[in-house]
């Protein structure tokens, strides 16, 4: 088991390329079982949850190739239904992609009830109303999900989602793709992963419009054939460095993003006086010697995303005044809050609310990454903190950030992957953790 040692307080610079979408990948990858033929997918980020699911896949009959370090062939020609390696699925929650290619390519799933980052009850009631309407019969027992289609091909439906879920949109598009007839996805989320599957399933063969506004509509074709695709580039990714540059008070180019995806994070951090300059597949982030106060709602796409909201938590913590974060999608997304306070951070949470009290001066600390981006913000005011921070259960940052330390060192950070084992010195304590 290992862990990230930083020694906080050095000012990022440099140049940072982003990898490919975590979120478009995790579907894209499920998505690539609906295509009889070879799918050449470039821009895959190097991270466990995608080497899990290519795992899932190559375990279904998939034959998997590495054409260089970002870009793979996936063959599902000779793909069949058959059992799951379940204890993979359990660990992540885009295992849920599974019951739509699954059920679309086969007529039949079986898939556990995913994991992923615990941010509470994190429900797929919408996934199951979609399958149901598009003919499936489902049945959830002993954490197995079973879905079966009529006749064993689904038929085309119109569909509400009663929550903008981007996991329920996603699986509903891929199940609809091999589908008869047409299906209408209505109140359907519009986050940029969304538009690029439905990009990937259009240039294999399938015939899906409106990704990106609320009503998607996807008409059913008989076969999807083999092709090529980039995939996007991480908005979230992007958005973690460029909070970092603003935190430490650097500079930093961030290379390969789509500025457009970015706008609501670029628009908080020049609230907070950061300056970020956008060209056309780059944006330049300096760091503001006084960081001002700001408050954040996160929501849907194109609002402030949740997949932000800690990275931002940590942020505030330097900025001066009281800053009001208000979660608008989970309803336990605070837990990092517990970790900031162990490093001087004063945050008060009710509820869905935070409200940080800003102005501090972080000191290091040993701290966990909750989950994620929880462990990404810690990372954050570690780099932001005066003396040693130390940060484990890193397997959930390994989860999302591709070569994140490596990443962070190039831009000057003092950061570095050692064992759990190793004995550090926090501030003026000398502490074994053997
Ligand atoms: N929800 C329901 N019923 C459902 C589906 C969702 O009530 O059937 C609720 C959820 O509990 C949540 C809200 O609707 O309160 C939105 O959930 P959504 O379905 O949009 O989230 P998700 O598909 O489970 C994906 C990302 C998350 C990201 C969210 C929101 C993947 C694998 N995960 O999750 O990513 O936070 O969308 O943008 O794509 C991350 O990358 O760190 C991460 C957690």
């Amino acid at each position: 088991m290992e862990k990230y040692r930083i020694n906080g307080g050095r000012a990022l610079r440099g140049e940072v390329e982003i990898s490919g979408a975590k979120n478009a990948a995790v579907a894209i990858i499920p998505a690539a079982l609906l295509v009889e033929g070879v799918c050449r997918i470039e821009n895959i980020p190097q991270i466990s949850d995608t080497d899990m699911l290519l795992t899932i896949l190559a375990e279904l009959g998939a034959k998997v190739s590495y054409i260089n370090k970002s870009t793979i062939e996936i063959d599902c020609t000779h793909a069949r239904y058959q059992d799951a390696p379940y204890d993979l699925m359990r660990k992540i929650r885009a295992s849920y992609y599974l019951i739509g290619s699954m059920l679309g390519r086969f007529g039949s799933a079986k898939t556990t009830m995913p994991g992923g980052c615990n941010f509470g009850v994190r429900p797929i009631d919408q996934h199951i109303k979609g399958m149901t309407a598009l003919g499936a019969t489902i049945d959830v027992k002993n954490g197995f999900i079973y879905a079966d289609a009529a006749g064993g091909r689904l038929r085309g439906a119109r569909i509400y989602l009663d929550k903008v879920s981007v996991g329920a949109t996603m699986n509903i598009m891929m199940a609809a793709v091999l589908a008869s007839g047409r299906t209408i996805i209505e109140n359907a989320a519009r986050e940029p992963h969304i538009v690029d599957l439905a990009n990937f399933l259009n240039s294999m063969g399938a015939d899906v419009r409106g990704a990106g506004t609320d009503t998607i509509k996807v008409n059913g074709v008989d076969k999807l054939h083999g092709g090529s695709y980039s995939i996007i580039p991480d908005q979230i990714e992007a958005g973690t460095y460029m909070v970092a540059a603003a935190a430490t008070g650097g500079e930093v180019l961030i290379t390969n993003v789509i500025p457009k995806h970015l706008e609501c994070i670029s628009a908080k951090l020049r609230e907070t006086g950061t300056i970020v300059q956008e060209y056309e597949d780059s944006v330049l982030v300096k760091g503001a010697s006084n960081l001002r106060r700001v408050n954040i709602k996160t929501m849907p796409y194109p609002g402030f995303p949740t997949d932000m909201q800690p990275q931002m938590g940590a942020l505030l913590c330097l900025a001066r005044g009281t800053s009001v974060i208000t979660e608008g999608i989970y309803d336990n997304r605070f837990k990092y809050v517990n970790e900031l306070r162990k490093m001087g951070a004063e945050i008060q949470v009710d509820g869905r609310i935070a409200i940080i009290e800003g102005g501090r001066r972080l000191t290091g600390a040993k701290v966990l990454a909750c989950d994620l981006r929880a462990g990404a913000a810690m990372v954050i005011a570690g780099l932001c903190a005066a003396g040693v921070t130390e940060v484990e259960d890193i397997h959930f940052i390994e989860r999302g950030y591709e070569n994140f330390v490596g990443k962070l060192q190039a831009l000057g950070a003092d950061i570095e992957m050692v064992d759990v084992s190793e004995t550090v010195e926090l501030g003026d304590k000398i502490i074994s953790l053997g």
